[in-house]
């Protein structure tokens, strides 16, 4: 693809398409799912009709087909993040589930009292409750380094926050509130410095830019597939395989045992020792169609979002009364905004009403919203497949909607 067609591209996704309330659909929700191409949809069709299945149980054919297909959906996801190893990863049901299991099994097993866990103030909850609950169970600490008024993590206070107390470091690669970038490289490369181990929460990245682990130099590294144009209920947790197969189980059950008897029971290695149970099969090809429609697409699509982005913002700052929340200079194309005199729930409601797809609230960082002395924003968040046409209809709307406030 030379040129980057976002009308084709468009044609990829049947949901673009439908009108709301009578307008076309113009969907800036993307930070909170994104929509799904038609080699997502068909992949789960032709799952179900063609080769269900469970994996890793039969000798029949259609077991091997299904067996074959759900590990191959595993090397596509390495190929995503830059993996030559398959092994370390795991398929999980979101990011959500990653943190939780890396909290519980790497968390209970290393953590003790006077041990640090370092977050930033910009985290979703799912990466700040999981650790404050280890951290409750263990004795450890939750630090949190605190983020500047344009929304970027104050790398010199996170470096002060570093000791050799820190056992873990855990944050996200994008903000899902405000779309900041975080220095993913250097973050890992201070937190290394003083040995701890260090997961990053790669939800608002995935479907953003190119990630590459290895560069990284991360321990842990989880994304979930919705986000990432695959289906729900499936997201990947990657961790080292050394690392892995040296944590406890997070449950335990069939295909991830390696013998079972009543006097003691022994675990597989790394990805199986943390997939007990039939796992999301169709969910795993899904998301292998998803990476795979998105990844030759990805420079394009990020150079696109990045035009978007700046088209967006100019027009958005142009309204008065509209103040622009998160200003970092690296950002995806998230824009968390409050109009003056609207709550952002009645912004959204609003919006809606002329077609627009956007999020309000505290976008599960209350400790963020907090931190910034407000309850909450208006979020536009937006994917490779959104158009200027739709900033446009953004920038209209508001403006009506600050009329309507005034
Ligand atoms: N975490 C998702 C969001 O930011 C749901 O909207």
């Amino acid at each position: 693809m030379s040129a980057f067609d976002v009308a084709t591209i468009r044609q990829d996704f049947p949901i673009l398409a439908r009108r709301v309330h009578g307008r076309p659909l113009t969907y800036l929700d993307n930070a909170a799912t994104s929509q799904k191409p038609t080699a997502v949809i068909q992949a789960l069709e032709r799952y179900y009709s063609e080769s269900n299945a469970n994996v890793h149980r039969g000798v029949h054919l259609l077991s091997e087909q299904a067996t074959t297909a759900y590990e191959s959906a595993r090397q596509t996801v390495a190929k995503f993040l830059g993996l030559k190893d398959a092994r370390g990863c795991v398929f999980v049901r979101g990011a959500t589930e990653g943190i939780n299991l890396v909290a519980d099994c790497w968390g209970r097993a290393h953590l003790r009292s006077g041990d640090e866990i370092l977050i930033t103030h910009l985290e979703h909850h799912a990466n700040i409750v999981p650790w404050q609950v280890v951290a409750e169970r263990t004795g450890a600490k939750l630090v949190v380094a605190p983020v500047t008024s344009r929304g970027e993590v104050d790398l010199e206070a996170f470096k002060k926050l570093l000791s050799p107390r820190t056992k873990l470091v855990a944050f996200a690669h994008v903000s899902n509130a405000l779309g900041t970038v975080n220095p993913a490289v250097e973050m890992t490369r201070l937190a290394k410095a003083v040995g701890a181990t260090v997961l990053i929460d790669a939800c608002q990245a995935a479907a953003h830019f190119k990630v590459d682990v290895p560069a990284l130099g991360c321990d842990f590294y989880v994304f979930s597939g919705h986000k990432t144009f695959g289906p729900t209920g499936i997201g990947v947790l990657w961790g080292r395989p050394e690392i892995l197969d040296a944590m406890p189980p997070y449950q335990y059950g069939g295909d991830m045992i390696r013998k079972v008897d009543f006097d003691g029971t022994t675990y597989r290695e790394a990805p199986e020792r943390f997939e007990a149970g039939t796992p999301h099969i169709a969910g795993a090809l899904g998301l292998a169609a998803a990476l795979d429609y998105f990844m030759p697409r990805q420079v394009g699509a990020h150079a696109h979002e990045q035009k978007l982005l700046a088209a967006a913002t100019e027009r958005l700052k142009a309204i008065k009364g509209l103040t622009i929340v998160g200003e970092a200079p690296e950002k995806v194309a998230v824009i968390s905004f409050l109009l003056e005199g609207g709550h952002p729930h009645d912004v959204g409601t609003l919006l809606d009403a002329d077609g627009i797809a956007i999020r309000t609230g505290h976008h599960c960082c209350m400790p963020l919203m907090k931190h910034l002395g407000i309850s909450g924003t208006a979020r536009a968040s937006f994917a490779f497949y959104n158009t200027f046409e739709e900033v446009d209809r953004l920038a209209i709307s508001l403006e009506k909607v600050r009329k309507m406030m005034a």
